[in-house]
């Protein structure tokens, strides 16, 4: 039997995006730790950070943004077939913050998988609902980034490098079927496990015996998000252009066809080397560090959702989305608007 891929087309029909009202300034930060808002502002770019009050998890902030895209798209939870929910701060352990959400939003008995790559988890999403499109399974998916990184901080001078950088937020997107010459032309996906310890969060583990998390883990601080900034950094400057490269190569694409670049959002800085590496124009790369810092999964959507809230994006454009963080895990993905 010879097996003919199909041809289905896939494009984002809706995007949504939600943050948390409390604004968390580098002043406030500079209230915990031993920083300050020039530091910040000239190492990182950013300003303010949204942090959840407690009892909010990812699955909560994802409800206002899928609202949004759903209402864009002209959809509504019935005409969900699937739900992907990428992020690496689950509400619980078990089970996975999408079948939360399949509850809470009353999506009928569809199937729910949680993605756990990251800073890439949007784009690993994405690469998975193309799938299913393509194969005919599916023809609307509902793909979510959404992060509660602030009960991961050291809020102390010890974990000011990192803690400065996260915060928390969700961006939502439909991806459909169309028939349309329009939609997301290839995903492009990596990792190095050899950099696991650069940036992870080591406890609770189900490998440290019982109980998971002990009391001489947490003096340690094991349950903090651990990161070693240079390297990561380093890593980071060089993947992003690679992989941006690969997916305008695997299309024929060239630099100045990209209407906008929608990194994720690290650091200022290093979305200003990939700009400046790649000969990019500024309009052509988008930057909202300065308001929500790195909101993991969460950055790429939001920033792709903002941009359409503000009229950035018109039908027929190139978008390039690309990331790079803790694996070290890095992807890209080229959507025609
Ligand atoms: O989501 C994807 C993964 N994440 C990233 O891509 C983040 C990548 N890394 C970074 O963004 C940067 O490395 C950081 C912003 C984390 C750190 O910036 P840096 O320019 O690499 O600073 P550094 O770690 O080299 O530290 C420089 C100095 C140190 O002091 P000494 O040793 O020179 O005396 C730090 O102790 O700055 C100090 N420092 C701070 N000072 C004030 C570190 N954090 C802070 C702080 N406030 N918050």
């Amino acid at each position: 039997v010879e097996i003919v891929f199909s041809k289905v087309k896939w494009y984002i029909s809706g995007t949504g995006f939600y943050l948390p009202p409390r604004v968390v300034s580098n002043e406030e930060m500079s209230k915990y730790m031993d920083t300050t808002d020039k530091w910040i502002q000239e190492r990182t770019g950013i300003k303010e950070r949204r942090y959840v009050d407690p009892g909010v998890g990812p699955s909560d902030l994802a409800i206002p943004a899928t609202e949004q895209a759903l209402n864009a798209a002209g959809l509504t939870v019935k005409d969900i077939d699937f739900i992907i929910f990428a992020t690496s701060t689950p509400d619980y352990y078990a089970p996975g913050s999408g079948c939360l959400l399949q509850n809470k939003m009353g999506f009928g008995e569809i199937g729910a998988v949680d993605v756990r790559v990251q800073c890439s988890g949007f784009l690993y999403g994405l690469s998975i609902a193309e799938q299913y499109i393509r194969t005919g399974m599916f023809k609307h998916i509902l793909l979510i980034g959404a992060e509660v990184q602030s009960t991961a901080m050291n809020l102390t001078t010890e974990g000011r490098d990192t803690a400065i950088i996260f915060g928390d937020g969700a961006g939502a997107a439909i991806i459909s079927k169309t028939d349309e010459n329009r939609g997301i032309m290839s995903t492009h996906l990596h990792t190095d496990g050899r950099y696991v310890k650069e940036l992870w969060l080591e406890s609770p583990s189900s490998k440290s015996g019982h109980p998971r998390i002990t009391g001489k883990d947490l003096h340690e601080g094991k349950q903090y998000l651990q990161m070693n900034g240079k390297e990561v950094f380093r890593h980071a400057v060089t993947r992003f252009p690679e992989v941006i490269w690969e997916a305008l190569d695997a299309n024929n694409l060239k630099k100045d066809d990209i209407h906008l670049l929608i990194p994720h959002q690290a650091n200022l800085r290093i979305t200003q080397t990939i700009q400046k590496k790649m000969g990019l124009e500024n309009n052509q790369v988008i930057s909202n560090i300065h308001k929500y810092g790195n909101t993991t999964a969460g950055t790429i959507p939001i920033a792709l959702g903002e941009a359409v809230e503000e009229g950035k994006v018109s039908k027929g454009n190139i978008l390039v989305f690309a990331s790079f963080g803790s694996g070290f895990s890095w992807a890209s993905a080229v959507v025609k608007w």
